[in-house]
């Protein structure tokens, strides 16, 4: 590579790791002083873009292994998202079927703004766990 091409992606490159470390911050904002319940992810969904509106669960910590299904209010509403310490699935229907998403560590929200289209208003179910890889169904 010439030396003027690589001078053009150093602003990318510093960008990326800017955009990284930003998150990490909001990650570690995000924690709770409180030492986190055994077998549990965090995870937060907002109705609107930032972590505004509504957020659901109550309880941030959710239980490894269980499906979550969204009542009426709550489903096909969901614009940002945060996982930390985990990994969630996240499901276009009840009972933890037909999948959109596993999200390990990461979020959507003021970083990236809001899910994309395939996925905003979209989720209506979600189980979490330690790793990736989770399966569908109850
Ligand atoms: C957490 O999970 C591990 C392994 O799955 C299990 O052995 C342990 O009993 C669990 N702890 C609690 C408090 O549920």
């Amino acid at each position: 590579m010439k030396l003027t091409s690589i001078l053009l992606l150093l602003p990318a490159i510093a960008l990326t790791s800017a955009i990284d470390v930003s998150e990490e911050i909001m990650d570690i904002e995000a924690r709770d002083d409180k030492r986190p319940p055994p077998n549990t992810t965090y995870m937060i969904a907002c109705k609107h873009q930032d972590f505004h509106g509504w957020c659901i669960p109550d309880n941030k910590w959710v239980p490894w292994g269980k499906c979550f299904t969204l009542d009426k209010t709550h489903s096909n509403a969901i614009t940002s998202y945060r996982v930390l310490d985990g990994c969630c699935a996240f499901f276009r229907r009840p009972g933890c079927t037909d999948r959109l998403f596993e999200a390990h560590n990461r979020g959507h929200g003021r970083v990236l703004r809001k899910l994309g289209k395939g996925h905003n208003d979209q989720i209506s179910s979600y189980k979490c766990a330690k790793e990736c890889g989770i399966r569908d169904g109850e």
